[in-house]
């Protein structure tokens, strides 16, 4: 073990950056369109089950494998053994594919803010072209990418405590307080009440495969769990931190900024008479023709929103890159900073082909999708469920129960009253759960040789990169 390795700087430091992982796009952007899509209320808490007895067990699991490891998500499976290997593997593959499309929606969040103050979004009619003509042009939306990336290598250059963990401290709190503004707003206009029956209210006639499996997915990304994320955060954990209590405040925020993300948008999206299924325009659509329709006020309304979009996004984008950059530095012994710029120049090329592919490359398809929706898909559907499985099975089959007992009791100096629960969850439960949703959902999709493709992608790994 490294006798130097970086520490976070306090507890409230780590919660925020942990929290700050967990709370993006996947809650602000994504969470309110999928919801929309999946028909509302019965997506939700088919998603809430699968948070707080499969995430939150997961989180746990992966916090116990980073500390007790002091590894990132590479080292802390091979540590244990060579074969596990690939499973780090994928984390640090499915990091590079997801970054392959959030910074660019890190982007458009960011050109936002701009676009709003300058009043560009103040004309309700036209807001829908706006946000149409901005993704397909072929430089605008590349440059404020690059922007965003440039921001995030500033940040994890700069290492954990003194770039991460300072970042996380002012950014998140600023989130939490900017949406509740825009909650308590959207509730007390008149018409509100059919968002939040909207939001919850069961109804379970639009319930198929495909909904259980796009919770799952859901529920995965929004936590950053299932690819070595908070494995990696957990490796920079002091030994006296309770890891059951900060897996639980963590899936609490997290869970509550999407709900809190509904709120702020359902009920203004109904009291305006709007789509709930507008998909991955929502809101860069919907919500800012939603302030539009209030006046003066609505053009800071929108521009506070897309600055919280904006710093949600950079602070969840900052632990992607963190989990390349640690399996270069834990395994390759790179240099921070160089294992930082050449993880984003990579980034930065995935990011332009994945942008272009909305506009003038939309005619370049890889097995019937376009680059943004590839990268998109494949984590969301496959990668991130198969990764968490996976960790479920070797935190339950593989790690001696009384190492993970030790790791999360501190030694037998705390009680963790529930450790017999979580353990056959995450040993049994998590990885049957897993396999039953991913085969339904799987067969209910359409793209049936993308998800081929991504299996297979697994299966390579498993087979050849225990050289890695
Ligand atoms: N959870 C973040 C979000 O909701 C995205 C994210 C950050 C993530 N790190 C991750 C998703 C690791 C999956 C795995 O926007």
């Amino acid at each position: 073990m490294n006798q130097s390795r970086e520490n976070w700087g306090s507890r409230m430091g780590f919660i925020m950056a942990a929290a700050g992982s967990a709370v993006g796009l996947g809650n602000i952007w994504r969470f309110p369109y999928m919801a929309g899509a999946n028909g509302g209320s019965a997506f939700i808490l088919i998603y809430l089950v699968f948070v707080f007895i499969i995430g939150l067990s997961v989180m746990i699991a992966e916090f116990a494998v980073g500390r007790r490891t002091s590894l990132a998500a590479v080292g802390a499976y091979k540590h244990y053994s060579k074969r596990w290997t690939f499973a780090g593997v994928l984390g640090v593959v499915s990091a590079f594919f997801i970054m392959g499309f959030y910074p660019v929606v890190g982007g458009w969040a960011l050109a936002y803010v701009f676009k709003s103050l300058t009043g560009l979004l103040s004309n309700a009619g036209a807001i829908g072209d706006v946000f149409g003509g901005f993704i397909t042009n072929p430089i605008e939306p590349l440059a404020w990418m690059g922007v965003f990336l440039l921001m995030n290598v500033v940040i994890v250059a700069k290492g954990i405590a003194g770039g991460i963990e300072k970042a996380g401290k002012v950014l998140m709190p600023t989130l939490f307080v900017l949406l509740i503004l825009i909650a308590v707003r959207s509730v007390t206009l008149p018409g509100a009440g059919a968002g939040l029956a909207f939001l919850f209210q069961p109804d379970f006639s639009e319930v198929t495969g495909q909904t259980f499996l796009a919770a799952l997915g859901q529920a995965f990304f929004s936590l950053s769990l299932g690819m070595g994320c908070m494995i990696t955060y957990g490796s920079y954990l002091s030994k006296e931190e309770k890891l059951p209590n900060n897996a639980l405040i963590v899936t609490a925020l997290d869970t509550g900024v999407a709900l809190l993300a509904g709120i702020a948008i359902f009920p203004a999206l109904f009291a305006f008479g709007m789509e709930p299924a507008a998909g991955p325009g929502l809101v860069f659509v919907v919500v800012p023709s939603i302030f539009a329709q209030m006046g003066g006020i609505g053009t800071l309304f929108a521009a506070i929103f897309f600055v919280a979009l904006t710093v949600a996004a950079l602070t969840s984008s900052v632990s992607l890159m963190e989990v390349v950059a640690a399996y270069l530095i834990d395994q390759k012994q790179m240099e921070r900073k160089k294992a930082v710029y050449s993880t984003g120049f990579i980034m930065v090329i995935t990011g332009i082909l994945s942008s272009l592919s909305l506009g003038i490359m939309s005619g370049f398809t890889i097995l019937g999708v376009g680059v943004f929706d590839f990268f998109d898909i494949l984590t969301d559907k496959i990668f991130l469920a198969i990764g968490g499985m996976l960790l479920a099975i070797f935190v339950g089959w593989v790690v001696k129960k009384e190492d993970l007992e030790d790791e999360l009791t501190n030694g037998g100096t705390l009680t963790f009253g529930l450790f017999n629960i979580w353990y056959n969850v995450v040993k049994y439960v998590i990885p049957v759960a897993v396999a039953v949703v991913a085969v339904l959902g799987i067969m209910d999709i359409a793209q049936t040789g993308l998800m081929l493709f991504g299996l297979a992608v697994i299966l390579v790994l498993g087979i050849f990169s225990h050289k890695l």
